[in-house]
């Protein structure tokens, strides 16, 4: 660990982890909007070192070429549309699953949280690796029917064609992989707030959120 890792975190930070679909997307955007913070969608990350994969006809097991590719990750690739679909997500996690890869994203994810006045983050490990002391951490999950059927309006309304039932396999997959053995990157914090979307509409999660970060930063600000 490097001294400035070392250093403790000055800037608010909110760290927004949970499963595929989960809403935490819409969650986050919503309070960088709020609290008036630059946003990072981890997982675009990811998808584009599975992008970069898939369109250099690399093997997704190639943790050495995986790698390489992760170092070479600059911000102006992460508004590629493409890094949205079915086939990123899915190329996302299997690249996700080497170490090696983890730890070549991790500047970028420490630099971003790090800046002036603080910033949110969404993903698997925010709150557990990345911003470990961040203030405000929410881990945000829904069953996986709930989670599918999102994820499937949202490709469908992309123009992707896939079936529901396709999704949710997809979906359960990559709970499977991301959160499915000891070393996995997806387990909540253990001072995170857990929000269960499932019964809600994302307007009611997100102003959940809000209301769960307001009360976080308020006891930041006064400690
Ligand atoms: O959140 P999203 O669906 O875009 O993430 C794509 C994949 O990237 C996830 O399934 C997961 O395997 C990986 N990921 C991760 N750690 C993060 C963000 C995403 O392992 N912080």
């Amino acid at each position: 660990m490097s001294d400035r890792e070392r250093e403790p975190l000055t800037s608010f930070v909110v760290a927004v982890d949970g499963p595929a679909a989960s809403g935490k997307g819409t969650i986050a955007k919503q309070l960088g909007e709020a609290f008036d913070l630059p946003v990072l969608d981890t997982g675009l990350l990811y998808r584009c070192v599975g992008m970069a994969m898939l369109n250099a006809h690399e093997d997704l097991e190639n943790h050495e070429a995986a790698a390489a590719a992760a170092a070479l990750i600059t911000a102006d690739q992460l508004d590629d549309p493409t890094l949205r679909s079915r086939r990123a997500g899915e190329a996302a996690s299997r690249v996700a699953v080497h170490e090696r890869v983890r730890g070549a994203l991790l500047d970028f994810q420490r630099t971003f949280a790090r800046q002036e006045g603080g910033a949110v983050l969404d993903g698997r490990d925010i709150g557990t690796v990345i911003a470990p002391d961040a203030p405000a951490k929410l881990f945000v999950t829904a069953r996986p029917e709930v989670r599918a059927e999102r994820r499937w309006k949202q490709l469908k309304a992309a123009g992707e064609r896939v079936s529901l039932k396709d999704v949710l396999a997809d979906i359960r997959r990559r709970d499977e992989r991301d959160g499915g053995r000891d070393a996995a990157p997806m387990r909540p914090a253990a001072d995170a707030t857990l929000l269960e979307t499932s019964e809600m509409s994302i307007s009611q999660a997100a102003d959940a959120a809000r209301r769960i970060v307001e009360a976080a930063r308020a006891s930041w600000l006064s400690s």
